[in-house]
C-alpha cells in the first residue's frame, strides 16, 4: 500500500528509514500561541499521530515509535494528566479499527502497571486486537524512561544470572537489548523531535546510539506529512557510517 503521492515526491522508497521515532514536543506551545489550554494543544496533537501514522503506513514504515507520556509527566498538573489519560483511551477507541484495516500491530513501551485502569484494559485490548497484524508496528511510549527501561532491564539480567540461568561473562549488548521494552525490534534509523528542543528527554537512549537525528521548530500540532517527507529526503542525504570511514577511504584519510 504505497501512495503515488510519495512516490513522486522524491523519495527513494527502497532507502526509507525501517524505524522512526518520535518526541511529540511543543503541543503546550501551540495552544499558549492561540491564547488556547493546554490540552486544546493535546487535542490537535492527536489528530496530528494520526496523520503520521497514515503517512507512515502509506509509505511502508515498518516501525514508528511516538513518546507519548514519559514518566516524568506524571509530575504534571493533575488536570492535564487527567486530559492526556483521556485523549489517549479515545485514540485508541477510535482507531482500533483503522488499525485494524491498515494491518497495523500496536504495542506499548512503557510502565504499563502505572495506567490508570481504564487507559490500561483500552491499551490491552487494543494491543490484543491487533497483534497479529505485521504490515506495520506503532508504539507508543507510554510512562516511558529510557533510564527506568535500562534500569528494569538490569534488574531482569542480574535475576538470570542470581538463578543460574546466565553466567556473568556471557553478558553481552544483545542480552542487555534483549531485556528492553523493544526487545526484537530494531534501532530507530530516525529520531524526530520538534518544536525546536535539542534534547533527548530520556527516550530511547540504548536504542538511539546510531540514529540519524533531526529537529524541526515546528511545534508537533503543526507538523505535516509534507515536512514528513521532506525529513525523509533529508536523511537519505546522510551518509550512515555507524562509526566506520567511507569504504573507499583508505585509513590515513588521504584521498584514494
Ligand atoms: C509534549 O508537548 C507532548 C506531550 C507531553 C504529550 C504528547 C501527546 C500527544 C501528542 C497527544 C496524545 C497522544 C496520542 C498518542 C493520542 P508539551 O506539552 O511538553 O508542549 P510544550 O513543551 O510546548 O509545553
Amino acid at each position: 500500500m504505497k501512495s503515488d503521492a510519495f512516490v513522486t515526491s522524491g523519495l527513494d522508497m527502497d532507502r526509507l528509514p525501517v524505524h522512526v521515532a518520535i518526541i511529540m514536543d511543543g503541543n503546550g506551545r501551540w495552544a499558549k500561541k492561540r491564547l488556547k489550554n493546554r490540552v486544546t494543544g493535546h487535542e490537535k496533537g492527536s489528530r496530528t499521530v494520526r496523520t503520521i501514522v497514515t503517512a507512515c503506513r502509506e509509505l511502508g514504515i515498518q516501525y514508528l515509535t511516538l513518546y507519548a507520556f514519559s514518566t516524568e509527566n506524571w509530575a504534571r498538573p493533575k488536570s492535564e494528566v487527567s486530559a492526556l489519560m483521556r485523549l489517549l483511551k479515545k485514540f485508541l477507541v477510535s482507531e482500533q479499527q483503522d488499525l485494524m484495516e491498515k494491518g497495523i500491530c500496536l504495542q506499548v513501551l512503557g510502565q504499563m502497571e502505572k495506567l490508570p485502569e481504564d487507559v490500561r484494559k483500552q491499551a490491552l485490548e487494543t494491543i490484543d486486537a491487533t497483534r497479529n497484524n505485521h504490515d506495520m508496528t506503532l508504539n507508543l511510549a507510554l510512562s516511558y524512561g529510557s533510564r527506568q527501561e535500562i534500569t528494569d532491564a538490569v534488574q531482569a539480567v542480574a535475576q538470570k544470572v542470581a538463578a543460574g540461568e546466565l553466567a556473568a561473562e556471557d553478558i553481552c549488548e544483545k542480552t542487555v537489548a534483549d531485556h528492553l521494552y523493544t526487545s526484537g525490534m530494531p534501532d530507530p534509523d530516525l529520531l524526530i523531535r520538534t518544536s525546536g528542543e535539542f534534547r533527548l528527554s530520556n527516550f530511547l537512549l540504548w536504542q538511539s546510539a546510531y540514529a540519524e537525528i533531526f529537529v524541526t521548530h515546528t511545534l508537533w500540532p503543526d507538523f505535516t506529512r509534507e515536512e514528513f517527507t521532506e525529513i525523509l529526503t533529508n536523511y537519505q542525504k546522510r551518509d550512515r557510517r555507524f562509526g566506520r570511514v567511507e569504504c573507499n577511504m583508505p585509513s590515513d584519510g588521504s584521498p584514494q
